[in-house]
């Protein structure tokens, strides 16, 4: 057995919260032969709640389960966190775009980015789930000078599960395979869920839908997807955010399968012109825990104005936590 591993979550007493701990706690996410720690994180009015939450992961009797810490300070939530999930934060309501929540949660980032660069362990992984879950990832990021800004990143793994689902309804076939799916952009409603490069069962996905459908259909079907869920549940989308946030670590921490890619939110390099710094979805593969942005690939007009448009929206909210102070 393996040394436990020390994994921080933020909003721990949330609705996501509630799916994602007995999944880590369950070896889900770091695999079956790797014990850990989890440090919760909530605001002090919840942890009340949070330690009803720690009593049923107790009563889980999770073999991998190693210990159990709580706290309202990121100080020792953080405390020598290999991973660390960042989902502590307000949910939009019918009616929002995630951007509108720029105001009352990037102030939640700012402290955090602190105390994990103080604190967390030099190689911490950090995902940020919270929306605006990129602009969020940028705010801890800027504001953790002890960390490499690579060790932060977002979630768009929902999006791309989502894509995945939907390709498969319409195609017939399993998601088992379909290969080569990505997510250009801000896990928003300007995102590009591109199958300019997927393959089911090994034909090209373009080949067995029309671009009418593509287009039209597929596209804003993933991209609003999250309001979709808001509407018919009356709360926005949770087991399905935590499975995601499992799939992105998993993944991070593990690997890529061969012949395929995962999409994750990662500090644009530059790469298929996307403006330096952006927090912004990618194709990447992961090797021994560090993910590479999957290079070469064609960009049609079409692909180009997508993805220049999502771009284009995250350079705005980047703009907008300018104004706020909370990044430079
Ligand atoms: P929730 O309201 O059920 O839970 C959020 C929890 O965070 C609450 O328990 C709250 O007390 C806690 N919290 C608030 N501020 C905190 C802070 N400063 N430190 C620690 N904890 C804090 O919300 P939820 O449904 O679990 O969603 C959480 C966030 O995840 C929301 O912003 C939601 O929009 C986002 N989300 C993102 C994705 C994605 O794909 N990126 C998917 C689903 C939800
Ligand atoms: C989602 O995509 O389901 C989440 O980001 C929640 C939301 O606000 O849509």
């Amino acid at each position: 057995m393996k040394n436990p591993v020390r994994v921080a979550v933020t909003g721990a007493a949330g609705q996501i919260g509630y799916s994602l701990l007995f999944r880590i706690a369950s070896g889900a996410m770091l695999g079956d032969d790797q014990p850990v720690i989890l440090q919760l994180l909530e605001v002090t009015p919840a942890l009340k709640a949070l330690n009803g939450v720690v009593m049923e992961l107790q009563d889980g009797a999770y073999p991998l389960l190693a210990g159990v810490v709580t706290s309202d300070d990121p100080m020792v939530a953080f405390k020598d966190a290999d991973y660390a999930l960042l989902v502590g934060a307000m949910p939009r309501k019918a009616g929002m775009e995630r951007g509108d929540l720029l105001s009352a949660n990037g102030g939640i980032f700012k402290p955090q980015g602190e105390a994990l660069s103080e604190v967390a362990s030099p190689d911490v992984k950090v995902l940020v789930v919270g929306n605006p879950a990129n602009t969020n990832a940028l705010i801890a990021q800027q504001n953790a000078p002890k960390l490499k800004p690579e060790q932060f990143t977002a979630m768009v793994r929902l999006d791309h599960n989502r894509a995945l689902s939907q390709l498969s309804a319409k195609t017939g076939k399993p998601v088992s395979g379909i290969r080569r799916m990505t997510i250009w952009g801000n896990h928003s409603s300007t995102q590009y869920p591109d199958l300019s490069q997927t393959t089911v069962d090994g034909t090209p996905a373009l080949d067995l839908v029309d671009q009418a459908w593509y287009e039209g259909d597929f596209i804003p079907t993933v991209a609003k997807r999250g309001a979709a869920i808001i509407e018919a549940r009356g709360a926005s989308s949770a087991a399905s955010a935590a499975s995601a946030a499992i799939d992105h670590m998993r993944n991070w921490a593990l690997g890529t399968a061969e012949g395929d890619w995962v999409s994750m939110g990662i500090p644009s390099d530059g790469s298929y012109g996307v403006p330096e710094g952006l927090i912004y979805g990618f194709p990447v593969t992961v090797k021994d825990g560090v993910y590479s942005i999957v290079q070469g690939l064609p960009v049609s007009d079409f692909s180009r104005r997508m993805m220049d448009a999502t771009a284009k929206e995250l350079t705005e909210e980047r703009d907008a936590v300018r104004d706020l102070g909370l990044v430079k």
